[in-house]
């Protein structure tokens, strides 16, 4: 009777352990034979039911079976503890054949190629660079730029207003005060930065960028600024392109002149680029105002200069063939990749 139960559990056993692949699982099953309610535990427990004379041999039997199955247990243990171990090295295993995971280059924003193509242009006629404040007060943004109060120029520029005094600037040309007060001429500098107006539409938008210029010193003529701004086109759109001056006005500059180039993609035929025009405005400019040096304590008998003040995107959009400001706004990767050197 008894062995014949024993046989029967070692059967099981074996079933069951068969196929089994991990610790865990195994553990669990030897639980299930020697746990509190296993069924080798029961056996042991039954032992008090066996009649005292047939108790030694009974026992004995149990025993077998017991150590067996432990026995049973262990080796298996070992087995799979193998087999897992294996399959972790397998697993980790470095293939060192393999090639490396590419990391993507970025590019840079084509408003900071434009700024820095302006910058190393302004740089090699010995413009130094000065970057102002984006927040400012009325006094350097218009009051000091010959537009006080009530002036109509004002409305030219729809202003972000912080309180009665503070704005964001609307144009760097704010900077060329806080210079002119802080250096006496010779000047000449280079000023790029962020500047915002109320305005939002497929030209525009409530921030952009410019690039200021200034230079200030004895005997500086319009000679001066149109000799430069040809240089600066020959560099920025191509040895052929010419400049040209009509009048215009700020408060700031006077004389006051918007620049053209002339068309670099049609040589000044005519064409879509131009609207058939052969020149392309791209920038405002003049001779500073006597009031704006007056003001700035450096004596308007003495000395004289120029300011020019472009829009970075603008110059952005026409040196990369861009048709819509937004793609400068909107961080499209796929538009940005493609600005990649
Ligand atoms: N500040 C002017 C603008 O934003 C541009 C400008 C700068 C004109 C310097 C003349 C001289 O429109």
């Amino acid at each position: 009777m008894i062995e014949e139960k024993i046989e029967e559990l070692k059967r099981k056993i074996d079933d069951m352990t068969r196929g089994i692949k991990s610790s865990k699982s195994l553990a669990e099953l030897k639980m299930a034979f020697f746990g509190k309610q296993g069924e080798i535990s029961e056996l042991m427990k039954g032992m008090r039911d066996v009649p005292k004379e047939k108790r030694p041999e009974v026992g004995k039997i149990i025993n077998a079976l017991r150590d067996w199955a432990n026995e049973r247990f262990d080796t298996l243990a070992e087995t799979v503890k193998k087999i897992e171990l294996e399959e972790l090295y397998k697993a980790q295993k470095i293939d060192v054949t393999l090639p490396g995971r590419r990391r993507e280059k970025g590019a840079f924003h084509p408003n900071t190629l434009v700024i820095r193509e302006l910058v190393d242009i302004f740089s090699g006629m010995g413009f130094e660079v000065y970057e102002g404040p984006e927040i400012e007060n009325d006094y350097y943004n218009f009051t000091a730029l010959n537009t006080p109060k009530d002036h109509p120029a004002r409305d030219m520029q729809d202003t972000f207003y912080i309180t009665d005094d503070l704005l964001l600037r609307t144009q760097t040309s704010a900077g060329q005060i806080r210079v002119m007060e802080n250096k006496k001429p010779p000047i000449k500098i280079l000023s790029p930065g962020k500047v915002y107006r109320s305005d939002d539409d497929a030209t525009h938008s409530p921030m952009f960028g410019q690039m200021e210029g200034l230079v200030v010193d004895k005997g500086i003529t319009l000679c001066d600024l149109k000799g430069m701004l040809d240089e600066f086109a020959r560099k920025i759109f191509g040895s052929s392109v010419k400049t040209r001056l009509r009048p215009s006005y700020f408060p700031f500059t006077e004389p006051s002149v918007e620049v053209d180039v002339s068309c670099f993609e049609c040589g000044g035929k005519g064409c879509r680029l131009c609207k058939g025009t052969g020149w392309i405005e791209v920038l405002g400019a003049g001779m500073v105002n006597r009031r704006v040096l007056e003001g700035c304590g450096i004596d308007p008998d003495e000395y004289t200069g120029f300011a020019f003040g472009m829009g970075i995107e603008r110059i952005a959009m026409l040196k990369y063939g861009i048709n819509n400001m937004k793609l400068l706004f909107e961080g499209d990767v796929r538009f940005l990749k493609q600005f990649k050197d």
